[in-house]
C-alpha cells in the first residue's frame, strides 16, 4: 500500500469493478477521457482479468477514511528507455479540486521514480481539460508538445497536450520541498 497525505493507493480487487462501471459510464467524467461509453460489467470484468498479463500496472484511490474514489493506472512501461505513462480518473465528483487528484500522482510519482526507477513519467490530456492541466502544472509537469487533431470524441476532433516530468526533476522538487 502506497500512502500519501489525503489517500493511499492499493491494488484493484474484483469488488472495486462496479465502481469502476458507474464512473466509466458517467459522462461528466469521462467527458475527457479516451474511453467510450457505454460500457458494460462484462467488458471491466474481462479488462481485470487481463491485467495480470500485461505490465500494466493499477491502483485503486482509497482516502483514508477507506472511501474508494479513484484510480490510477502506469501503461506503456519502456524498460530501456525507463519511461511511462500514466493515467489518473478520480470518479467520485464530490472529491475533484479538493486536492486529492494531486496527492494520488505524487504518491504515484514516488512509487515511480524512487521505487522504480524510472526516468521519465508522460501523460496525453486533452487540452479542454482544464481541471487536468492545471493539477499537472502544479505537480511540476511540464509540456512536451501539442498532439493536432488526436482524437475524435462527441462529434469532433480534439488536441492533446503531452506532458512529462523526469526524475532528475522530481528529484529537485522533492529536496525543494524538504528544505
Ligand atoms: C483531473 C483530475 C485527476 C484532477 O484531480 P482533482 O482532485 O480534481 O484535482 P486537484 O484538486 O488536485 O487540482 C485541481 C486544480 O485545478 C483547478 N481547476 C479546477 N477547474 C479548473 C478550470 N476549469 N480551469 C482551471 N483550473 C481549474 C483547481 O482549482 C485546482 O487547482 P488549485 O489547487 O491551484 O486550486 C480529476 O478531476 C479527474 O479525475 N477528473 C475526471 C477524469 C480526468 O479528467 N482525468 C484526467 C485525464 S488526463
Amino acid at each position: 500500500m502506497l500512502e500519501g497525505k489525503k489517500i493511499r493507493l492499493r491494488a484493484v480487487e474484483r469488488v472495486d469493478l462496479p465502481i469502476f462501471v458507474k464512473w466509466i459510464n458517467d459522462l461528466e467524467v469521462t467527458e475527457f477521457l479516451a474511453i467510450n461509453p457505454p460500457m458494460s460489467m462484462e467488458e471491466e470484468e474481462k479488462w481485470f482479468a487481463n491485467l495480470g498479463k500485461t505490465e500494466d500496472k493499477v491502483f485503486s484511490v482509497d482516502t483514508m477514511d477507506g472511501k474508494l474514489i479513484g484510480n490510477v493506472g502506469l501503461m506503456k512501461f519502456n524498460w530501456e528507455d525507463r519511461s511511462v505513462l500514466f493515467g489518473i480518473m478520480i470518479g467520485e465528483k464530490e472529491y475533484w479540486n479538493k486536492g486529492y487528484g494531486t496527492d494520488a500522482i505524487e504518491t504515484l510519482l514516488r512509487y515511480v521514480f524512487e521505487e522504480m526507477n524510472m526516468n521519465k513519467v508522460y501523460l496525453i490530456a486533452d487540452e479542454g481539460n482544464a481541471r487536468a492541466l492545471r493539477c499537472y502544472e502544479k505537480i511540476g509537469f511540464r509540456k512536451e508538445g501539442l498532439l493536432r487533431q488526436n482524437r475524435y470524441k462527441n462529434g469532433r476532433y480534439s488536441d492533446d497536450v503531452e506532458m512529462s516530468m523526469l526524475q532528475e526533476e522530481w528529484r529537485e522538487r522533492s529536496s525543494g520541498q524538504r528544505g
